[in-house]
């Protein structure tokens, strides 16, 4: 592959986007990302990543290098200069290196952020197998820190999940926390009981789905109530549906939790029609 990546003003080819060893993103996880993804060219929902992007910023007294007409600019330029038809942009923020390794932030004005940008290209993104067939998933202990509405890079906890995940032959875990799910390693979870949606209410246990908002507006336009609240995965495996929700998976049904079928074993109706809607207005409305 040989991407033109953005780094920190200008694109430059992958081997030559490098990064100092003291970053601080490479030395304690210090900065923030989002994931847009990319469908016919265009970006979709982008000024919900935006948003998110800036609260995550503030939540961690990062500067925000760029305003929204920049952002767009170098996304375009990015899809572009890549040929992306359909996958994602990755974009990170770091707090920058200033030269050593140190534990207290250092003041932003000695020290800019690092900026990068990606595209990651998945041809079919909204006609993958996954979305048609559904996932399996396992449960797990929900061990991250406290922040998870911040959407940081530190996500060690998220990769060993997802890795266990695999060794066990499913997709993805359902984190855990005081018998009730939080969210998925890299997606928000729900289940359909009685053609009522429910999902976690959110705080500061969960990342404050940029998918998640846009589905529930669309489910309540489809007449689908929609409870906030946890659940266990006791009831998750007696609903009659379940699925996870994020930018790269959309809506995505899940058929099986810990081994045990969910409704028939197979993708329900609730959730296929769901899928259909967000991806058919997500489309319409990209950018
Ligand atoms: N992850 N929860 C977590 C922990 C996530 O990492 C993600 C997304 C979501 C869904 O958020 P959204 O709908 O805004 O994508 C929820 C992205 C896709 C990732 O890390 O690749």
């Amino acid at each position: 592959m040989n991407r033109s990546v953005y780094l920190n003003g200008e694109f430059v080819p992958e081997a030559d986007a490098r990064v100092s060893v003291f970053d601080r993103a490479f030395l304690m996880g210090d900065g923030v990302y989002e994931v847009t993804s990319v469908l016919d060219a265009r970006l979709v929902d982008f000024d919900g990543h935006l948003a998110r992007l800036q609260r995550s910023c503030e939540a961690l007294s990062l500067v925000n290098p760029y305003d929204r007409e920049r952002w767009l600019a170098i996304h375009r330029e990015a899809v572009a200069r890549n040929g992306l038809t359909d996958g994602m942009v990755y974009l990170q923020i770091t707090r920058g290196s200033s030269g050593d390794r140190d534990f207290l932030w250092p003041d932003p004005s000695q020290c800019p952020p690092t900026v990068v940008l990606f595209t990651q290209s998945k041809p079919g993104l909204a006609e993958s197998p996954a979305g048609r067939a559904g996932i399996k998933v396992i449960s797990l202990d929900d061990l991250r820190w406290g922040r998870r509405d911040i959407k940081s890079v530190q996500l060690l906890y998220a990769c060993w999940a997802k890795t266990l995940a695999r060794q066990a032959g499913c997709a993805d875990a359902w984190l855990v926390e005081d018998g009730l799910v939080t969210e998925g390693a890299s997606s928000n979870t729900y289940l359909v009981k009685d053609r009522r949606i429910i999902t976690r209410q959110l705080s500061r246990a969960i990342l404050h789905g940029i998918t998640r908002s846009a589905v529930l507006r669309l489910a309540r336009e489809a007449a689908l109530e929609v409870e906030q609240r946890g659940f266990s995965i006791a009831e998750a495996q007696a609903a009659d549906e379940a699925f996870i929700t994020s930018a790269s998976m959309f809506v995505t049904p899940v058929i099986e939790i810990d081994g045990v079928h969910v409704g028939t074993g197979h993708p329900g109706p609730v959730v296929a029609r769901l899928r259909e809607i967000y991806i058919e207005e997500m489309r319409k409305a990209a950018i």
